[in-house]
């Protein structure tokens, strides 16, 4: 059942030949108007190919970035201007120029968590969901990879590769401890343990599976089991919880919201629709450059 201000999103939507582009964790209500609802990978994919005139992201801001740049003709809308990523603001593009010139024979891959600018003087982007794809096939036996340290820790479990680590961490994930883990599982031993790979490598040591959202998706709705323990943000506890009603799940220890992906409302995406708030600009420059990174990685799955 969708209210009324959801009825008319979906409305003005279809009148305004838009598509609704959303992260797993959005707020629910947000989650139930999307077009294609998703992993980070899954939202680049779409971006790239989808027909619709406007792009309203619901997602951070180096989302919709990467949408416009993967849709330059594209207008690319984010409902609300200040929903940053605290992980991406961690580098910039002078910090990488710097790291090169340290390491002229490694390749930089980036985080799609990055800003553009930063994209622009990468190699190769990845996601959570293609990282150890993408460093184990980049032509190079070492890497800079940027900028979040927890990703680079776990692709490095996969490569005879050497890695040079950017001090980056998201702090929805990062907060995530092995105490609060463990108790999750003396509570509920009959419970898998799903954790994101942002998350601190120890808090990793102890998961059954470690995998971006949309793996956490796939394997909680192939597996037998009844209850898992969630390490990563509350929407997508929620969406799991929603497809899943016969499971239970429960977050590793207290719950952990991204203050910033929860500044998007239903009210902000109406008005994102109705008054094309706002519209993201990038030079053309930097968009050249960073299509070729992004392209790159959408090779991989
Ligand atoms: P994924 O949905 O790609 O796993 O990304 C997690 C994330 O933190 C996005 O900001
Ligand atoms: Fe950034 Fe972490 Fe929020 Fe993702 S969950 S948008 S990495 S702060």
């Amino acid at each position: 059942m969708m209210t009324e201000l959801q009825k008319k999103i979906v409305e003005l939507k279809e009148e305004k030949n838009a598509v609704i582009l959303v992260h797993n964790y959005q707020r629910s209500e947000i989650q139930k108007i999307a077009d294609y609802l998703g992993d980070s990978l899954g939202l680049a994919k779409e971006a790239a190919k989808t027909n619709a005139d406007i792009i309203v992201f619901c997602g951070v801001m180096f989302m919709a970035e990467t949408a416009k740049i993967l849709s330059p003709d594209k207008t690319v809308l984010i409902p609300e201007q200040d929903a940053g990523c605290p992980m991406a603001d961690m580098i910039t593009a002078e910090d990488v120029i710097k790291l090169k010139k340290q390491h002229p024979e490694a390749k930089v891959v980036s985080y799609v968590n990055t800003n553009a600018d930063v994209k622009a003087v990468t190699d190769v982007c990845c996601t959570s969901s293609n990282a150890v794809e993408v460093v184990k096939n980049i032509d190079s036996k070492k890497i800079i990879f940027t900028p979040d340290k927890n990703l680079a820790s776990w692709v490095q479990r996969f490569v005879n590769k050497e890695i040079i680590v950017w001090n980056g961490f998201c702090y929805v994930h990062d907060r995530i401890s092995v105490e609060e883990v463990i108790q999750a599982k003396k509570e509920m031993p009959d419970a898998l343990v799903l954790i994101h790979p942002e998350c601190d490598k120890k808090v990793a040591d102890l998961a059954d599976r470690v995998g971006s959202t949309s793996d956490m998706i796939r394997f909680a709705k192939e597996s037998d089991k009844k209850q898992f323990i969630i390490g990563t943000e509350l929407g997508l506890i929620e969406r799991l919880q929603r497809e899943n009603p016969s499971k239970e799940f429960y977050s590793a220890g207290t719950v952990k919201i991204c203050q910033n992906m929860k500044k998007i409302t239903l009210e902000s995406v109406y008005n994102s629709l109705y008054y094309g708030n706002y519209k993201i600009n990038l030079p053309e420059k930097t968009m050249k450059f960073a299509r070729k990174s992004l392209n790159e990685m959408l090779k991989y799955d």
